[in-house]
């Protein structure tokens, strides 16, 4: 069910295209849908699919071609961490193992607690700053060591503890 403050958002989007093509704002509504529900559910398709005139299968379509929309709900804190070639070949893969140990938690999972979501991801296009990750769809981080990816860490669980969003 999506709110009226939900379907004004889509509005917005919705307006920045032609009238008879609402459904190039598909991206924009399931951004807004997980912004504010954490994960797109197959109820919210269908939802934003019948607010733009859309078949339900086409949302899910763009829904799990792209992987920055999380198909269940995720960890407070989602890592995502960049293992493409130019990563790879500068401890991509490495930053991501070192995130797995340290937080006990596999690649695809979330830790027991809640609070993190670790997965590996496509080319972020910041190769120039490798390895690199970005924390819930919005925060990019450069040139994670170990010893970065331990600040991180530390930044992020307290600011939880602190009821940071
Ligand atoms: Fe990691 Fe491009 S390969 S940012």
């Amino acid at each position: 069910m999506i709110s009226e403050a939900t379907k004004a958002r889509f509005a917005r989007e919705v307006a920045k295209y032609p009238a008879d093509q609402k459904q190039s704002a598909v991206m924009a509504c399931l951004s807004i849908v997980q912004q504010e529900q954490g994960w797109v559910s197959p109820e919210a398709e269908k939802d934003v699919a019948e607010y733009l005139g859309m078949p339900a299968i086409a949302v899910h379509e763009v829904t799990t071609f792209y992987n920055m929309y999380n198909q269940q709900p995720v960890g407070k804190f989602k890592l995502n961490v960049c293992t493409n070639l130019p990563c790879l070949l500068r401890d991509g893969k490495n930053a991501a193992e070192y995130l797995s140990k340290k937080l006990n938690v596999e690649l695809g999972g979330t830790t027991a607690d809640g609070l993190f979501s670790l997965q590996e991801c496509e080319c972020l296009g910041a190769c120039a700053d490798a390895p690199v990750m970005l924390v819930n769809d919005r925060q990019m981080c450069s040139f994670m060591t170990p010893e970065r990816l331990d600040a991180l860490v530390e930044e992020l669980t307290a600011a939880a503890k602190q009821g940071v969003k």
